[in-house]
């Protein structure tokens, strides 16, 4: 049997706390004192300090960090190491001795983007770790919600011919020598979805040109979308709402080691429960002028008001009644006000902003071809999208949910990318 398949994940290890145990992993930390080197072993679960006799395990001194390992000895409480003990190494079984790591304490503070270029060996500290767990625990909770919830699972197709959210922010893809675009929001597909499956949802990537460099932009992010037939604006946002509150509580319920090392306050957390702040766009707007801040009605409401919105509030924020110019031409307009839609967006509190964007989608076939009239698009390119409304049309809503910007708040970063394992925005697309 080869020798590494006989060690114990080292949390085992670590609960297990006396006996002897064989261990595998990576050298986290290394201190070389003069009769003994310790060494602090990491592996996915946890980490362990190793202490070896320095006379009898010359090689120890040659261990660069990160240089992987498979030792055996006895483990010994010590309220010093970290998980209040130690393991006195009696053998090392396998060692493979790596070259000096890239990565050090002083790297890892001082440059951001030099971790971004070392990404590829970056994910394996201890912050990114944490960060990937609660990652992991947020994909999971949206289809565990979604699946109990009565929502089927649906796939749908990356490369499309017609923008969603509109042509500045997509990328051209040559298909066979024809232009294709990659898909900005699976939304189109999961309307068609609905005539037959009524509750449908999907978790995939979309991709947006966005030519800024902001702290919630990449250009390939991962998005979670639903629809779901015979529904209102109302019926989307409590989706919503319960979808939020879902993942946190699942977060909050299995990951509390990980927000701990990310020294997450987790007090926002634990206060975003149904039914969050509903916000009218004209209250927005009031709210902000009397902060000072310089907006008319029919203004955007970008990242800056956006974030001074959210600081005023201790919940996430159901922002909703958008005016029709401020929306994709998708958005049915409100028939009791035309000019607003019957569209929200969910803000994230603590000065994140936006992470869901939906609403109640037009059913009536006119109706759509003139707004896409309107809006200055040609219907040629909407064949299929007019079609949907041709055949027993009813009214539905839906949203989509920006899982990576999500993530960002629940571990409270302060950048989109450090919460994604290979970030891609308009510099990056490498490792
Ligand atoms: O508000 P958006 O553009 O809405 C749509 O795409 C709709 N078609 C979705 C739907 O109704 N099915 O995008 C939805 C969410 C945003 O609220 C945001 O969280 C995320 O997707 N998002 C991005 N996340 C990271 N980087 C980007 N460049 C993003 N663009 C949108
Ligand atoms: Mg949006």
């Amino acid at each position: 049997m080869e020798v590494f398949k006989k060690a114990v994940p080292i949390s085992e290890a670590v609960k297990k706390g006396e006996g002897r145990v064989t261990v595998r992993g990576w050298v986290y930390r290394k201190r070389v004192l003069k009769e003994k080197i310790f060494l602090v072993l990491r592996d996915a679960t946890g980490i362990l300090q190793l202490v070896l006799p320095r006379e009898k395990f010359k090689i120890a001194e040659e261990l660069n960090l990160e240089s992987s390992l498979v030792v055996t000895g006895v483990l010994v409480k010590e309220p010093r190491a970290p998980g209040g003990v130690e393991l006195h190494v009696e053998n090392i079984d396998w060692v493979y001795v790596g070259e000096p790591y890239p990565i050090n304490e002083d790297a890892a503070v001082a440059d951001s983007e030099y971790l971004l270029d070392v990404r590829h060996l970056w994910l394996r500290s201890r912050k990114m770790q944490a960060v990937l767990k609660i990652r992991h625990t947020v994909f999971g909770a949206i289809h565990e919600y979604f699946r109990k919830s009565g929502f089927y699972e649906v796939q749908t197709p990356m490369f499309i011919t017609a923008a969603v959210e509109g042509g500045a922010t997509l990328f051209k893809v040559d298909y066979f020598g024809q232009p294709v675009y990659l898909t900005q929001s699976s939304q189109f597909y999961l309307e068609a979805l609905i005539y037959s499956l009524e509750k449908v949802y999907v978790v995939a990537p979309s991709f947006r040109a966005e030519p800024s460099r902001t702290r919630r932009h990449l250009t390939e992010f991962w998005h979670a979308e639903m629809e779901i037939a015979w529904a209102d604006m109302e019926d989307a946002v409590k989706v919503g709402e319960e979808l939020i509150t879902h993942v946190v509580n699942k977060v909050l319920e299995e990951r509390q080691a990980e927000l701990k090392l990310l020294g997450r306050n987790t007090e926002m957390l634990e206060r975003a429960k149904p039914p969050f702040y509903r916000v009218s766009y004209d209250e927005a707007v009031e709210i902000l002028r009397k902060k000072g801040v310089r907006i008319s009605w029919g203004d955007d409401i970008g990242a800056d008001e956006e974030r001074a919105l959210t600081l005023e509030f201790d919940k996430p924020i159901v922002l909703y009644g958008f005016p029709e110019k401020l929306k994709a031409f998708y958005h049915r307009n409100d028939p009791r006000r035309p000019e607003v839609t019957l569209s929200f967006d969910v803000l994230l509190p603590e000065g994140y902003g936006e992470v869901i964007g939906g609403g109640e989608r037009i059913y009536d076939a006119k109706e759509l071809v003139d707004k896409i009239i309107r809006f200055g698009l040609n219907p040629a390119d909407y064949q299929w999208y007019i079609d949907l409304r041709r055949y027993g049309s009813v009214p539905h809503a839906g949203f989509g949910l920006g899982v990576d910007r999500l993530t960002m708040w629940i571990v409270g970063a302060d950048h989109i990318r450090d919460v994604v394992p290979f970030p891609r925005d308009v510099r990056r697309t490498r490792p």
